[in-house]
């Protein structure tokens, strides 16, 4: 049955969701699921802004001809060439034979490597800045390379200033039939899905996201549709504020992330000592996550909001006790700056993991580390209380 939802005039919402997935690209677990937007616009001439998953390809079809009502599908203008917004491109080429396929030089050439049917007569190449109309409506593109794909391109429909966004403002979780930020209640219920979306998705690319904020200046941006969560037509700013923060790697928040690993407890046994020195302290926000259980998508989003990071593992084949590597592989990976670190390494001969950290911490940009790694052997002794409670202080104190 299609399921459609009018969000402007002439202005359809025609996506789907998909709750059976487990882990989006197969590697970044999604308990919600994960919603895929598309839209379609109903002037002089049809434009359909993306399509879709193969998950919901039927779904999407079966909307688009529902709203079409017999009409043919003119345009599908593709804003971003990865799989979950692209596998039914052959399919609407074989319903709506005459459909022209609005992409650019970058978009063509990935689905060349990613679709061996010849498309070729249905492109329809634009470049930045270019405008097509469709009748009342026209949409004007923009180039927002690595945001996250090279050949991302945003879509400006002038007169409403309505901005199809693809992957941008987007979110994990699949939607619950409202479809407006400000239906639902966002902060609750997706800010934080918002928010590991964008920093493991996007957060590598914040000089790009700059530049794509920068650019959309000075346009009135009434509606933001991305190709993920909920659309934004209201409170615009917390969103835009929000990636702003974002892709500049600024904290949004005072706030301590305790990431730690630990074979036998005692690496954790330190890290929970010292997170009730903090919270004796007046800590209140502190998140404390097991490296070996949570994966490192939630640390990471964490890492995004919060100012503060410990860092607690023991040393492992004389190297860094695996999880934490990957943990902070990602945060090189990811680009994570500005934060305040602390490290606790652990080891009962030869310690190594404190400065191991360490190193990785020197590598990332603009990461500062409070104090020197603090190292318990085996277990924490009741003689480091007291140098545990000044690196407790220096944590604090780096907060001011
Ligand atoms: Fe939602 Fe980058 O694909």
């Amino acid at each position: 049955m299609h399921n459609t939802k009018m969000i402007a005039q002439d202005i359809h919402w025609v996506g789907g969701q998909d709750r059976r997935i487990e882990r989006f690209e197969n590697l970044f677990p999604v308990p919600n699921g994960v919603n895929y937007n598309c839209y379609l616009i109903l002037d002089e001439k049809t434009a359909l802004m993306d399509s879709i998953d193969a998950s919901a390809t039927e779904q999407l079809l079966e909307n688009v001809s529902e709203l079409l009502n017999g009409r043919t599908l003119d345009y599908l203008v593709i804003s971003h060439m990865e799989p979950d917004h692209c596998a039914s491109i052959v399919q609407l080429c074989q319903v709506y034979p005459e459909l022209k396929l609005v992409g650019n030089k970058k978009s063509f050439q990935f689905m060349e490597q990613f679709y061996e049917v010849d498309l070729k007569s249905h492109y329809q190449e634009v470049k930045d800045s270019d405008t097509l109309c469709l009748g009342q409506h026209t949409l004007r593109f923009v180039y927002a390379p690595l945001v996250h794909w090279p050949e991302v391109m945003f879509s400006y429909e002038e007169s409403k200033g309505i901005l199809f966004s693809a992957d941008a403002f987007g979110s994990f979780g699949a939607l619950n039939g409202n479809i407006f930020a400000d239906e639902i209640p966002f902060e609750k219920q997706y800010l934080n899905e918002a928010r590991r979306y964008y920093s493991n998705i996007v957060g590598k690319f914040g000089v790009q996201v700059q530049s794509a904020i920068k650019k959309l200046a000075g346009n009135e941006i009434s509606m933001i549709c991305s190709l993920h969560g909920p659309i934004w037509r209201k409170n615009i700013d917390f969103i835009l504020g929000k990636y702003d923060s974002w892709s500049r790697y600024i904290p949004e928040e005072n706030g301590v992330v305790i990431a730690y690993g630990s074979m036998y407890g005692n690496t954790e046994n330190c890290a929970h000592v010292l997170a009730t020195m903090l919270a004796n302290r007046g800590v209140n926000d502190i998140r404390m996550y097991d490296v070996s259980k949570t994966h490192p998508s939630y640390i990471i989003s964490d890492i995004f909001q919060f100012s503060n990071l410990v860092l607690a593992a023991p040393t492992y084949n004389s190297g860094l006790y695996l999880p934490m590597e990957t943990l902070l592989h990602d945060m090189s990976a990811l680009n994570i700056q500005n934060r305040k670190c602390a490290i606790i390494g652990n080891g009962t001969w030869g310690p190594r993991s404190g400065e191991l950290m360490k190193k990785y911490l020197e590598g990332i940009k603009n990461t500062e580390l409070i104090a020197d790694p603090f190292v318990i052997k085996s277990s924490l002794q009741n003689d480091q209380r007291e140098e545990l409670e000044a690196l407790a202080d220096a944590i604090v104190e780096s907060m001011k």
